[in-house]
């Protein structure tokens, strides 16, 4: 059976290995990386991958592959792929790379490879991922219900347009979630909580209330009427946020992580 090849054996590949075996996801792993770190062998060891002892042993057992190396990386990556001598070539590849265009990957490696964009989250350790997807034209029906398939192991897919991309990887991260628990928990230690008290309050704050959200079906507007009674605490404690330029610093974020995105597409 041919394998899926996960080129790159850093962070998302290992996050990616996980939630796949935990969804008994059973065709053969193969990840290649430039060095054969101690992660390799934890990933070989606890997800049964193999691990390919050159680029092109990987590329020749594939069916298909995932570009998994930094943005920085993949142009290097491509090249070495285009120049390897292989005996035969895989036909559809994914990048995870962020904010790397589908014309950067099909200048770097040209027909018949057929190219699709993924940003996969790192919570798709645990099964509750999220990717977003994009086909380049000449991809096949059935190809991209086998990737859509293939992702959905792991999570939430959804396919969206490429120009939407950039904006979607600023936004989903999962980071948002932990940067909001560290800023909005330094705060309340600031306000005389305990570190443990402080952390348990912040994360019932941010994520019960959106499993809340998900499960009630409750529109935003209800949920935050519901929670903040007129003239109450939680309503008194919005309002300072916003007048302090809650959004405009939310705004300004994304607008950052969206300009660092397209810096990439240069590269
Ligand atoms: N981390 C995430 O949550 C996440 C989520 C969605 C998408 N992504 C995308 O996924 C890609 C990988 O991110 P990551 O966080 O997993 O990065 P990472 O932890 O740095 O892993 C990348 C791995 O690829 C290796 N590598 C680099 N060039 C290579 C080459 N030519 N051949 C073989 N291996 C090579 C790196 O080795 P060296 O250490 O020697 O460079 C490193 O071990 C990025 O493009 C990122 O935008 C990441």
């Amino acid at each position: 059976m041919k394998s899926t090849v996960f080129l790159g054996g850093g962070h998302i590949t290992s996050a990616m290995v996980a939630g796949l075996r935990l969804a008994k996801y059973r065709r053969p792993i193969v990840v290649y990386d430039r060095k054969k770190s101690q992660k390799l062998r934890v990933l070989r060891r606890q997800f049964h991958v193999d691990i390919a002892r050159d680029l092109k042993s990987a590329i020749e057992q594939a069916e298909l592959v995932i570009i998994a190396v930094r943005p920085a990386s993949v142009a290097g990556l491509l090249a070495e792929i285009a120049s390897c001598a292989t005996s035969r070539r895989p036909e559809l590849w994914v990048s995870l790379a962020a904010g790397v265009p589908l014309r950067n990957l099909h200048a770097g490696l040209g027909p018949p490879a057929r190219w699709v964009r993924a940003m996969p989250s790192p919570v798709c350790r645990i099964g509750r991922g999220l990717t977003a997807l994009c086909f380049d034209g000449s991809v096949r029906k059935r190809e991209r219900v086998r990737v859509r398939r293939f992702f959905s192991h792991v999570g939430q897919v959804v396919e969206i347009p490429e120009n939407q991309f950039d904006a979607f990887t600023a936004t989903f991260s999962s980071s948002h979630g932990y940067h909001a628990l560290a800023t909005l928990a330094q705060a309340a230690q600031r306000a005389g909580l305990y570190r443990k008290t402080a952390l348990i309050a912040t994360a019932h704050a941010l994520g019960d209330g959106v499993a809340y959200w998900r499960q009630s079906g409750q529109s935003l507007d209800d949920l935050l009427h519901e929670a903040a009674t007129p003239g109450g605490i939680a309503a008194a404690t919005m309002a300072a946020m916003d007048k302090s330029g809650y959004a405009q610093v939310v705004a300004n974020g994304l607008k950052a992580g969206i300009a660092q995105a397209r810096r990439n597409a240069k590269r």
